[in-house]
């Protein structure tokens, strides 16, 4: 297995970042998932976008798209795996012990991994955490994700795949590495942005694509909605069948299977959306 680190590829054994790397020290740093299919990635130009902008919002550098373009084909190309999970990171690099930023240039990592196509349907647990809708982070993809890590402990406890949010005023928000979609009377809905979800990527493109509405949700519409969802980089749109202890028999319903055919054809058709 390779790997990219600063400017080259590298055996995976002899990869090294210093132990004083700010992302580890901090979790001052910044990242990005990618799904690769037979070795071409999906949506890149839109994760790059996003990338850029979680650089500027911790005030990082620009991240070079040209170098990470060319670093996501040469890890492919030397693992060209059917169904592949790229992983960006991009950090403050070097520096000191504490909270200040070093000064020695930033750290930049890109890997493969295999992954394997996610089920039809899913369960989901929601947790008592808070998103904070107001936050520095809020809205950006960091490395600071030891909230997650616990949520999805959480979560598997429970024989659950994803754990989903609430923000600080109690309106639905998003799972540790999702956005979520509900249905009612027919209609697909999804919390805005403003809930401080991610701007999800797939989020974005099933609402462009299925035409739902961002609208501020109680986080209790989980136990009336006819129909629950989430939209993930390797979930794409993936079924709820079970919300805490409430089922929903028949996950996918008719509009989530819907949006799963619209999402696999419109993705087909476009790789980089
Ligand atoms: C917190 C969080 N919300 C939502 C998502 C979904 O975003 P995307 O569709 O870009 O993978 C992710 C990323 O995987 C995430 O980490």
């Amino acid at each position: 297995m390779k790997i990219w680190l600063d400017g080259g590829l590298r055996d995976a054994e002899s990869a090294r970042v210093s132990v004083f790397d700010h992302g580890l020290t901090v979790g001052d740093g910044i990242f990005e998932t990618v799904k690769a299919v037979d070795g071409t990635t999906f949506a890149l130009t839109r994760h790059l976008d996003r990338l850029t902008r979680s650089a500027r919002g911790l005030g990082l550098p620009d991240p070079d798209h040209d170098e990470i373009r060319r670093a996501c084909a040469a890890v492919l190309e030397a693992d060209p795996t059917p169904l592949g999970r790229l992983r960006i990171t991009y950090t403050g690099g070097y520096g000191p012990l504490g909270s200040d930023r070093g000064d020695r240039g930033t750290t930049l990592v890109v890997a493969v991994g295999a992954t394997a196509r996610r089920a039809d349907s899913t369960a989901v647990v929601t947790v008592p955490w808070t998103r904070n809708e107001r936050g520095a982070l809020t809205g950006l993809k960091t490395t600071s994700y030891a909230e997650n890590v616990v949520a999805l402990a959480r979560a598997h406890q429970h024989g659950a795949t994803e754990a989903l949010f609430a923000n600080t005023v109690g309106q639905l928000c998003e799972g540790t590495g999702s956005n979520v979609f509900v249905v009612l009377d027919g209609e697909i809905h999804t919390p805005p942005l403003a809930s401080g979800c991610l701007a999800g990527i797939t989020r974005e493109l099933t609402v462009d694509w299925t035409g739902a509405r961002e609208t501020d949700l109680p986080l209790d519409v989980l136990e009336r909605a006819d129909e629950v969802f989430l939209t993930s980089t390797l979930r794409d749109v993936q079924a709820v069948h079970r919300v805490d202890d409430r089922e929903l028999p028949g996950a996918p319903g008719p509009v989530t299977a819907k949006a799963m055919r619209i999402f696999t054809e419109r993705a087909g058709n476009d790789l980089d959306p």
